[in-house]
């Protein structure tokens, strides 16, 4: 093809799940099925430059994040390239440029796997399109294409499983599951039935416990589940726990919601507890900040709740209509038990964009 250079950037926001991902088969292929909520605030900003090279054989690139180049970085894309070569054959015909930075702090322990590789394979998504067919329309009559959609999401599953769940909002699906029509091991979709009114602008306050460095990646805790003494009791909880919700996300019911999702949390966590070997991801701070939710909650009768994702921060969820409350709350009892008193203000959002 005769094209020469040229660039794209796109956001692409972190997402949380509702009925956790925890083990995978080969080539990326989930254990269970998994639905989340796509974030809003919690994104990350790529530029994907690309100059056209003698194709040696060998993927070609750099990657800098927030201006500054990130060799360690490289084995990861290295890996995805691999990966997704099949799927496009272009990749060793150019040099990439990879830009990166993300709207939360940097090591704020949040995941930027998800938000980042999204956003990565939705560059490539527009790289591709230029290389087939001259741009024709906007960026946005692109994104509506189903198809297109599809194939950006099935990638960005190929960098890091949860990422396919990051392409569209609010709610996504990944992971076949009999009840859910459409839904695929291969990527994510939007969940397709009724959502009650309460789930549409559903609030996430990232509290952030613990900045440091994971001590589990996610690719060694997905290999935990390998062997695992209670491995396919859990796969199936997922899938009966995702059942559940089709009905819970119909009728609003948000005792039902909190009891599932909490639930799904503390089993992740109970994975991790109880594989070979076993790791306790959460901090004392985690535990206060639950135990003071429970209190909160059934002293006042707001419908809070919390979910985790393989570390120490906790999530907190909750429905717009009592934000004001929640927040208060946030600010005057859990904030003393984050790092530096941060925690982030996200909610529900809508998949990547062009920028
Ligand atoms: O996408 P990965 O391989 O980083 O795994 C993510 C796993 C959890 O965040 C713990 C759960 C999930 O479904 O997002």
């Amino acid at each position: 093809n005769t094209v020469e250079s040229g660039n794209y950037t796109w956001a692409s926001p972190s997402n949380i799940a509702l009925v956790k991902y925890w083990g995978k088969k080969a080539y990326q292929i989930p254990e269970n099925p998994s639905v989340s909520f796509t974030l809003d605030a919690c994104k990350t900003v790529t530029t994907l430059s690309f100059t056209k090279k003698k194709n040696d054989g060998m993927f070609s690139f750099d990657v800098y994040l927030e201006g500054k180049r990130q060799d360690d970085f490289k084995p990861k894309i290295q890996t995805f390239f691999e990966r997704i070569e099949l799927y496009m054959p272009f990749l060793k015909d150019y040099h990439f440029k990879i830009e990166t930075a993300n709207t939360f702090p940097h090591s704020s322990g949040i995941a930027s796997s998800a938000s980042g590789m999204s956003a990565l394979a939705m560059c490539l998504m527009s790289v591709e399109q230029e290389l087939l067919t001259p741009v024709s329309g906007t960026d946005e009559t692109f994104l509506k294409n189903n198809y297109r959609i599809q194939k950006a999401s099935f990638l960005a599953r190929l960098g890091s499983g949860s990422a396919c769940r990051s392409i569209e909002g609010s709610l996504v699906v990944w992971g076949a599951h009999p009840s859910i029509e459409g839904s695929s091991d291969l990527y994510g979709i939007k969940y397709p039935y009724k959502v009650h009114d309460n789930f549409k602008d559903y609030h996430d306050t990232i509290l952030l416990v613990d900045k440091g460095e994971k001590q589990v990646s996610s690719t060694v805790g997905h290999n935990l589940m390998y062997n695992h003494p209670f491995a396919q009791e859990r796969f199936n909880q997922a899938g009966s726990n995702l059942s559940r919700l089709i009905a819970v996300f119909e009728s609003g019911d948000l005792n039902t919601f909190i009891e599932i999702v909490e639930s799904e949390a503390l089993t992740l966590h109970a994975m991790m507890m109880t594989s070979t070997p076993y790791f306790i991801l959460m901090k004392p701070n985690t535990l206060e900040i639950i135990n003071k939710i429970w209190a909160f909650r059934n002293h006042t009768g707001i419908p809070v709740c919390f979910t985790l994702d393989a570390g120490a921060n906790v999530h907190v969820l909750y429905p717009d209509k009592v934000s004001d409350q929640v927040i208060e709350f946030v600010k005057n009892e859990l904030a003393v038990h984050c790092q530096n008193g941060q925690y982030i203000c996200d909610s529900i959002g809508f998949g990547a964009k062009p920028v």
